[in-house]
């Protein structure tokens, strides 16, 4: 066999991981693994350093490692590749069955993924103009693919935001202020909902649940009577008021699939420190939420997958995704691993959780839990 591997969209922590692990344990089968650079950039633009052969020595030490050393991108369509025309601007042109052509005169057997929603669903199509076979491993630290338990990257994420909570709290008491920190995740409460609780946050507000602004500021108001002269309030990117809709930084271009969200926790401090008077300030965690090494479950997850794809790959003719269902790993058919986004049930455990120690997710009065 000679199979290839890429990394497209958003890096999450683990990728690495999943090279690793698909390297060693094709190379132990005596197969040949080779990266593509920067999505399928690496097939599509036939440079030299675009294909990359990998040997257990190339995938050493870079379990732990944060990003991927294959590069990724979320600009990488083949259906709508941005190529320059005559006056030097870009334009989209579908290049899929360039590149399928050159898979197959390379020699590929098969492809191996690695990549969220948007990535799946491309391979999917490669899939259907020719590409002989593809086995997807799920990635996000969005948490939002339906077809599996939990995606890696997730719990690093939140990790690393629930450590910012942790560090913010001391100065937000200092100051006696509001700190508002904006999280990830898209059009999922997942990083919010779990960093949130774990973080001890005072109020969480994710897209699933619509916020009214004044619930956020009696509840600030509330902890001020009772003594409470600081609140921490995690609102994720994809958080939107009743009746009202979510802000982003940009919009989505031909070349990128979703806009960018991004904002909401400014406008969600100013709203707060207007209603209450107290200070308030707000923190984008960002990119720190992508970056870094993999906690261990993120860890352990991402060379699971990558060891099964390869053991799929010898196991049976099909193509599918690696996921895991209640704990087992599996594959499943591409179709069900791109059917739309997991958000967060409004009346889950862990929302629930959140009620009963008295977390405000800014859509119910107060005395609920007074
Ligand atoms: O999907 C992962 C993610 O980090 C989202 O949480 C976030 O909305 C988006 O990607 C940011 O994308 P970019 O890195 O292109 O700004």
């Amino acid at each position: 066999m000679k199979i290839a591997i890429n990394t497209g969209g958003g890096d999450a922590p683990g990728l690495n991981a999943v090279v690793r692990a698909v390297v060693i344990s094709a190379e132990a089968r005596g197969w040949e693994v080779w990266g593509i650079k920067y999505g399928y950039r690496g097939l599509i633009e036939e440079s030299e350093q675009g294909l990359v052969r990998l040997t257990r020595e190339s995938v050493r030490g870079i379990s732990h490692l944060g990003g991927t050393i294959l590069g990724s991108t979320n600009r990488g369509d083949p259906f709508n590749y941005p190529v320059k025309n005559a006056a030097g601007v870009k334009e989209p042109v579908d290049v899929s069955a360039r590149l399928v052509q050159r898979f197959k005169d390379l020699g590929f057997d098969a492809l191996v993924a690695l990549g969220g929603d948007g990535s799946i669903a491309l391979a999917s199509r490669l899939l259907d103009c020719g590409l002989p076979r593809v086995i997807a491993v799920p990635k996000t630290i969005d948490n939002d693919l339906p077809a599996t338990d939990v995606t890696f990257g997730f719990e690093t994420a939140v990790a690393t935001a629930t450590n910012a909570l942790d560090n913010l709290h001391s100065t937000a008491a200092a100051h006696e202020r509001v700190m508002v920190v904006e999280v990830m995740g898209r059009y999922a409460g997942w990083i919010g909902l779990h960093a949130g609780i774990a973080g001890g946050a005072d109020v969480v507000l994710i897209p699933e649940i619509p916020f009214s602004i004044e619930t956020v500021a009696a509840k600030v108001l509330q902890r001020e009577r009772l003594g409470r002269t600081f609140s921490m309030v995690v609102v994720a990117e994809g958080a939107k008021p009743v009746g009202g809709s979510m802000i982003y930084q940009s919009k989505k271009d031909n070349f990128k699939q979703h806009g960018r969200l991004g904002g909401v926790g400014e406008v969600v401090g100013a709203a707060i420190a207007e209603r209450t008077g107290k200070e308030a300030r707000a923190v984008v965690l960002g990119h720190l939420q992508r970056g870094g090494g993999p906690v261990s479950s993120d860890r352990l997850l991402a060379l699971r997958l990558g060891t099964a794809a390869t053991r799929f790959l010898q196991e049976s003719t099909e193509s599918g995704m690696v996921a895991t269902r209640q704990g087992v790993v599996s594959l499943i058919p591409l179709r069900e691993a791109t059917n739309g986004i997991r958000t967060v049930p409004p009346d889950s455990d862990v929302v629930r959780a959140g009620r009963e120690l008295g977390v405000c997710f800014g859509d119910e009065p107060l005395d609920h839990f007074a």
